[in-house]
């Protein structure tokens, strides 16, 4: 009944870059630099830690409500993680794929992701996810409507929808559900993130804010995952 040892799919709502640099004097944007710097270890740290999924909420549908300046600052840093990392992501064996509405993104933008898509599809040892302009309940509107096309052109029967089929309708339909979702910076809500695939997953909420979450405190998270037990509806097993 559990699955708690390799092969994990782990997804972060990265939160408290903001609130980080401001206690310091700092710009907003500082905390998402250092937030993009923790991407990078803890992206490293995964395979050797039993994480094959890794899936990051880095902008949400609802954060454009932000000022313009946080906004473009978060694209140009969007851009440029993928410019500087693309070498290095390919090379680690790291899939990179992208959910959310990607068409309302900047063009330039959406080019390095596709090409970043492309450049990684053979890999296997990690595969990472970005969330940028994503929200869960707009992704299962999404997925409604395709299947309804489907219903329409007569290719579908309404009496064969189940959840197999919603399922592969969806942004992540390449994707095993997550095991635990993690949320830092000690704010207890999960905000619109994979709503539809996190029914059965664990979660874990830490106080600490996302640029000083480091692969030491990743260990220790999985660590306390892996003493959990998950038994998805069932019977504990004695
Ligand atoms: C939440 O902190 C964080 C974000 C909205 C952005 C997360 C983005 C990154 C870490 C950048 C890089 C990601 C990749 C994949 C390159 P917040 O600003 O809401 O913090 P606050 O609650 O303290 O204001």
């Amino acid at each position: 009944m559990t699955k708690q040892g390799d092969d994990l799919h782990l997804a972060i709502i990265m939160d408290g870059n903001g609130r980080w640099a401001t206690a310091r004097g700092l710009e907003r944007l500082v905390g998402h630099k250092r937030g993009v710097e923790r991407v990078d270890e803890i992206v490293e740290a995964c395979p050797d830690l039993g994480v094959k999924h890794l899936t990051l909420f880095a902008f949400s549908t609802e954060n454009w409500k932000r000022s313009e300046r946080e906004v473009s600052g978060l694209m140009t840093l969007f851009r440029r993680y993928i410019r500087s990392e693309s070498a290095r992501l390919l090379k680690e064996g790291v899939r990179v794929r992208f959910i959310g509405r990607r068409h309302e993104l900047d063009a330039r933008l959406q080019e390095l992701m596709q090409g970043l898509e492309d450049r990684t599809i053979d890999n296997d040892r990690l595969h990472l996810t970005v969330a940028i302009n994503y929200g869960g309940r707009d992704e299962i509107v999404r997925a409604t409507r395709k299947v309804a096309l489907m219903v329409q052109s007569g290719e579908l029967p309404i009496e064969d929808i189940d959840e197999h089929i919603l399922s592969t309708a969806l942004d992540t339909h390449e994707l095993i559900d997550p095991d635990l979702v993690l949320r830092t910076s000690g704010e207890y809500r999960t905000s619109n993130f994979l709503p539809w695939q996190s029914v059965y997953a664990e979660y874990e909420f830490t106080e600490t804010a996302w640029p000083d979450f480091t692969v030491e405190k990743l260990r220790d998270t999985l660590d306390a995952f892996r003493g959990r037990e998950r038994r998805f509806g069932a019977v504990a097993i004695k």
